[in-house]
């Protein structure tokens, strides 16, 4: 069984690319929003919160773990886990190579940012301008409107707006499920150049290394009643019913 692990419902986002491709695979989702944002933890904090999330996973039977989360992608990278894992940033630089040169705006999480993971991971391929999202992640996370998502990537996007790019990179599991008024910011300012979702690169990279075994059964779990949470699964995944359990 894989087990997927995000500060919330970001990493929904990868279980969807996962599902396209393994639609066999037994999936258990631990989305840790006692927690969430991430984004502003520090490294340490992370690492604890990773050991503990993948401690969860593993208690429901999981044996492959999935950093859902590039947030947590660090105390991955750092060792903080033993045995079969995939985590976001190494997928993400295989599948960049493609466009080798681009000048990239990689929007991404304070934490991440501040990580230096994906300057590690893509400086050699392609030019790097990270911007740290304060508040993006949690904005999405609460189920915000798509106007206020609008203004904060628009107020964000100011402090680059002088800057040519090639493309946009969503470095945060819960961007892409706002992708399309991110686009739209995008295309007001730099003209239509692409939003890359990084989640195709790692479900890729999923059924590449992990045994896809089992019925087709997804199960959830989340670390705090959520509403937002609750409709987006509905909403990604149709109309069977899944439960959604709350541990604690
Ligand atoms: N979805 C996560 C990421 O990819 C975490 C966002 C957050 O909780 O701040 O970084």
């Amino acid at each position: 069984m894989i087990g997927l692990f995000d500060s919330g419902c970001g990493g929904l986002t990868v279980l969807r690319a996962i599902r396209a491709r393994a639609p066999q695979v037994d999936i258990v989702y631990f989305g840790d929003i006692r927690n969430a944002p991430y984004g502003s933890k520090s490294q340490k904090e992370l690492e604890r919160l990773t050991k503990n999330g993948i401690q969860v996973l593993q208690s429901f039977g999981a044996k492959d773990v999935v950093s859902a989360c590039n947030s947590a992608s660090t105390s991955f990278l750092e060792g903080a886990t033993r045995g079969r894992f995939v985590e976001m940033t190494r997928p993400t630089a295989r599948a960049m190579r493609l466009l080798a040169g681009a000048r990239v705006l990689l929007l991404a999480t304070e934490a991440t940012v501040k990580s230096g993971i994906y300057n590690d991971a893509l400086d050699p391929i392609v030019s790097l301008t990270p911007l740290p999202a304060a508040l993006l992640a949690s904005s999405i996370e609460n189920g915000e409107d798509n106007a206020e998502i609008s203004r904060i990537v628009s107020t964000l996007f100011d402090i680059v707006a002088r800057k040519k790019f090639d493309a946009v990179l969503l470095a945060c599991t819960h961007y892409p499920l706002v992708r399309d008024v991110i686009q739209n910011e995008v295309d007001a300012r730099w003209g239509h150049i692409p939003v890359l979702d990084p989640a195709d690169a790692v479900a890729e990279e999923v059924v590449e290394r992990f045994p896809i075994a089992g019925g087709g059964k997804t199960t959830f779990y989340i670390s705090k009643e959520s509403a937002p949470f609750q409709r987006l699964v509905r909403r990604l995944f149709g109309a069977r019913k899944y439960a959604v359990e709350v541990v604690s």
